[in-house]
């Protein structure tokens, strides 16, 4: 039950002056500024127009003092920070603000803890695979236990923006295209972030990004606009933030986008009517980094001091490291533009969640010691590696050549198999790459004797001296994640020429892929008898795919996007529907010249190394929900464990719906020759949908229910919804 601080928070607001009020909604992060005569703007800007090389840049950034505005903090103009990930630190600002402010309120300390913070975990893109909610609240409550060792408060985290055009590069920091998935994720990820009590010193809040529909930027361009109907964002892209304020989340970050044409950062309708009016939410509201003073370039405000003032009144608390806030809310108030009423709202969501935190009883929530002997625990590393090798997917597998059987004489070819500093993925700002291992790095631990060519050089002599070929390849890690789309997401031309080099020796080549977004691998798939997807998987990478590889684990990861053909397919997703003239042979018909209608892999495809079979659906109507059942098989000779999945379609429904809708899925593990009736339940209230009017309709008519191991292969049932 949540404590009520209200008494607390008004009595403190009393005494608070107008400064004190605004300088809690100032968020700073340490900026390197204080080694030379000119800001860190102005240095960009001289390395980017070529006026002082990147060497020259690097070394000056070494040589930089980190600036934490101290003068600041004590003059109470700071109410929390972004980026410190050190308990010295922290505690040393934490002093400053209790004991040599006026009024001694705590700071909050706000951090991307994505996916883990010392031992980095999976890609949320790749733990997604996993479709194990157990599994991402474990991981979720590692990072915290990590985070809040070295002084974390709050994560800006789930980031839980439905992506359905694989050209974005934040596609790798969600759970893919599906809205059933990204709310299942993000609702684990907020209960293991923030446990069940807040005031513990191993609780960090929880921060649900971007509010809203982030992932949705046309063309897949970041930051791009997002504009679509209220129905398509009610059932597509809203399900996922709110599932997440449900399970409790005590924070929300507006997106950088607008939503047609009003920026969600000084969107009113958004922040306040749905968020807090709708939605009941009392926590803190944060914008992203900068993005107050952008509504000056998206052209919604003529300055910041004009953006500071919408983007109040809309409803945002707290000002990341833009200084909108610090610089103009103080006059707009006494100049009545804004009504202390709302500064006072703003502030008092501040309170409320440092209040929540015990950050007034206990500001000082960790120390060295604790953070050295939190980091990187076995069991750490070993849940690391756990979910590493549940979020690998199988794609191809050939005449089963995989797993390799022992004895099996290993060639390993790519840069990326000795690369550890890449398997931590983006957004991994807390890690050090040496803690990850890497795929040589893997083999050697294990003393299986193996032949490495990081290059073309001796390639041919490593082929020859080997039984079977596992060529690494994907993307850096620089290539997915915030500012990285991509307007082409095959693999790099050299990697394919490599690829075919190999094959051309005649023996068999593994492709393992290390990537942080679905690619577009048509040639590698028309090439190689396997590819092993293993995302980017954090510090225990090369171990999970070498226990994959050798068959010590039986893959099961499932796709939570579509793998399209070709890139020009994008968006490629499989809800889509289905036009009155489904993409077929014949000409007038949806579909491309000179690509398929179908994608590569679709949407929750995954192999084994073993088999299933589904026999005898059946659908009962119980109270509040349908019941599905299906018999799941397993007909292979191996254990493993199979993610069952409930789609449906709603061909009677008053506007065009969706060919398949996730609905349900469960996880059963099956020895060899055993079955199971696994019984799956989907609300009634889920199969509603908005009518033309965005009035909520609940589906009435004939339901056809399909189940099976990924969205094309499935068996099928019906049933009459009056
Ligand atoms: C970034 C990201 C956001 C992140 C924030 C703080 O620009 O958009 O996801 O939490 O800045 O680092």
């Amino acid at each position: 039950m949540k404590k009520d601080y209200e008494k607390q928070i008004q009595k403190l607001l009393k005494k608070m002056t107008l400064e004190e009020k605004v300088g809690q909604l100032q968020q700073c992060g340490p900026s390197l500024v204080g080694a030379f005569e000119v800001s860190f703007e102005e240095l960009l800007d001289m390395m980017f127009d070529g006026r002082i090389s990147q060497e020259e840049f690097d070394k000056l950034m070494g040589t930089a003092e980190q600036d934490f505005h101290e003068e600041d903090l004590r003059a109470g103009r700071v109410g929390s920070y972004n980026g410190i990930g050190d308990a010295d630190t922290v505690n040393r600002l934490q002093k400053i603000a209790v004991e040599e402010t006026r009024l001694g309120i705590p700071l909050l300390f706000g951090y991307d803890v994505i996916h883990g913070f010392r031992t980095v975990t999976p890609i949320p893109l790749a733990e997604s695979c996993a479709w194990e909610p157990a599994l991402w609240e474990k991981t979720a409550r590692v990072a915290a236990e990590e985070a809040t060792a070295a002084g974390v408060h709050l994560t800006f985290a789930p980031m839980v923006d439905v992506a359905k055009d694989a050209r974005w590069g934040r596609v790798s920091e969600g759970a893919g295209e599906d809205a059933l998935l990204n709310s299942a994720y993000g609702a684990a990820k907020v209960k293991g972030f923030q446990g069940d009590d807040l005031a513990k010193e191993d609780a960090m809040a929880a921060c649900v990004k971007h509010f809203v529909a982030y992932g949705a930027g046309e063309a897949g361009r970041d930051y791009n606009r997002v504009d679509m109907s209220m129905q398509r964002l009610w059932e597509e892209y809203m399900p996922p933030y709110q599932a997440c304020i449900e399970a409790g989340a005590r924070a929300v970050m507006p997106a950088f986008n607008d939503l047609n044409g009003v920026p969600c950062t000084v969107n009113s309708w958004l922040l306040r009517d749905v968020l807090r009016e709708k939605w009941q939410f009392d926590g803190l509201v944060i914008s992203d980094s900068n993005a107050i003073a952008e509504c000056v370039a998206h052209g919604i405000a003529a300055d910041k001091r004009e953006a500071a003032k919408q983007a109040v009144i809309a409803g945002m608390d707290m000002d990341m490291s833009s200084n909108s806030y610090i610089e103009h809310l103080k006059e707009l108030v006494e100049s009545s533009e804004v009504e202390e009423t709302v500064l006072d709202e703003a502030v008092g969501d501040v309170l409320r969640i440092k209040f929540e935190l015990g950050l007034f009883d206990n500001p000082y929530r960790t120390d060295k010691e604790r953070e050295q002997r939190t980091m990187l625990k076995p069991e750490y590393r070993a849940l690391a590696r756990e979910a590493a090798g549940k979020s690998i997917v199988l794609l191809k597998n050939e005449n089963s050549i995989l797993p390799l059987a022992s004895g099996t004489r290993i060639g390993v070819f790519g840069s990326l198999a000795a690369d550890k500093g890449q398997m931590t993925g983006a957004w991994a700002i807390g890690a050090n790459p040496d803690d990850c291992v890497s795929l040589t790095e893997a083999l050697e631990a294990r003393k299986i004797s193996y032949r490495y060519s990081a290059d073309s050089a001796d390639m041919q002599k490593t082929a020859e001296e080997s039984d079977v070929l596992v060529a690494v390849l994907g993307e850096m890690k620089e290539e997915s994640g915030e500012a990285a789309s991509r307007a082409e997401i095959t693999l790099p031309p050299e990697q394919l020429a490599m690829v075919r080099e190999l094959a051309a020796t005649g023996k068999p080549v593994i492709a393992v892929l290390f990537n942080g977004r679905p690619l577009a691998i048509s040639q590698l798939d028309k090439t190689v008898p396997a590819i092993v997807e293993a995302w980017h998987l954090g510090v225990e990478a090369g171990n999970a795919v070498l226990d994959v590889l050798l068959g010590d684990v039986n893959p099961s990861g499932k796709l939570t996007t579509t793998f399209p053909a070709a890139t020009g397919q994008c968006p490629m997703y499989y809800a889509h529907t289905n036009t009155g003239r489904p993409g077929g042979k014949s000409k007038f018909t949806s579909k491309y010249l000179d690509a398929p209608v179908e994608p590569l892999y679709p949407f929750g495809y995954g192999l084994s190394y073993t088999s299933y079979s589904y026999k005898e659906l059946s659908i009962a109507k119980l109270e509040g929900a349908l019941g599905v059942t299906v018999t799941v098989r397993n007909t292979g000779e191996k254990a493993g464990d199979e993610i069952v999945q409930c789609y449906v379609q709603t061909p009677a429904a008053k506007r065009v719906r969706p060919v398949r809708e996730l609905k349900a899925f469960a996880k059963v593990t099956l020895k060899p020759g055993e079955e199971k009736a696994v019984t799956l339940k989907i609300p009634y209230d889920s199969l509603g949908y908005y009518d033309w009017d965005m009035k909520w309709t609940p589906y009435e008519g004939k339901l056809k229910v399909y189940a099976g191991g990924n969205v094309k292969d499935t068996i099928e049932g019906e049933i009459q919804l009056s």
